[in-house]
């Protein structure tokens, strides 16, 4: 029985590369559906912008005995989620897509809700709540890419741990506030 060749041999990886080149990083070998794998990265840009606000929004709202340190945690979200943002939006542009960051319908893409909340524990409940649906949906979307785009699929293993460290962090706020 023959060795199965598991590479693409160098010739024809040389004339490949020379084919639309303006494609730039997406190469003929780009195994994931460039346009599905868009879309998805739009939505998760969405839900992360949604967060940034919503995190924003607490942020400036968070009163009370507590309220210092709460805020400080929700201003560091705010930061990271635009973090995530942005990478997302790099990413886009480079898979050939461009960034949806239109206001209208972002909430309709987005994956978490903006929630104000009614004072401090509120807040971070609703937090916690968008966590836990950005947790669940970048699982999905990893365990979609699988090996198909690797270089997003990693982009949002780092994103996920994060949304994983954030419902932790507001887990130990409620846990301080006795709640
Ligand atoms: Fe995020
Ligand atoms: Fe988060």
């Amino acid at each position: 029985m023959a060795n199965k060749p598991f590479l693409t041999d160098i010739k024809t990886l040389r004339a490949r590369a020379r084919k639309h080149i303006q494609n730039g990083a997406v190469t003929e070998g780009y195994k994931a559906d460039r346009k599905t794998v868009i879309k998805l990265l739009n939505e998760a840009l969405a839900t992360e912008i949604v967060c940034v606000l919503r995190y924003k929004r607490h942020y400036f709202m968070a009163t009370g005995i507590h309220a210092e340190s709460v805020a400080a945690e929700f201003l560091q979200h705010a930061n990271e989620e635009q973090g995530h943002a942005d990478e997302i939006g790099a990413r886009i542009v480079q898979l050939g897509g461009e960034p949806n960051l239109n206001p209208e319908g972002l909430l309709t893409r987005s994956h978490a809700e903006y929630v104000e909340g009614d004072g401090l524990i509120d807040m971070i409940k609703e937090d916690l709540v968008a966590e836990r649906i950005a947790i669940d949906s970048y699982r999905e979307m990893i365990n979609y890419l699988g090996n198909d785009d690797p270089t997003s699929r990693r982009m949002l293993e780092g994103i996920l741990a994060m949304e994983e460290e954030h419902a932790d962090d507001l887990v130990s706020l409620l846990g301080e506030l006795g709640k």
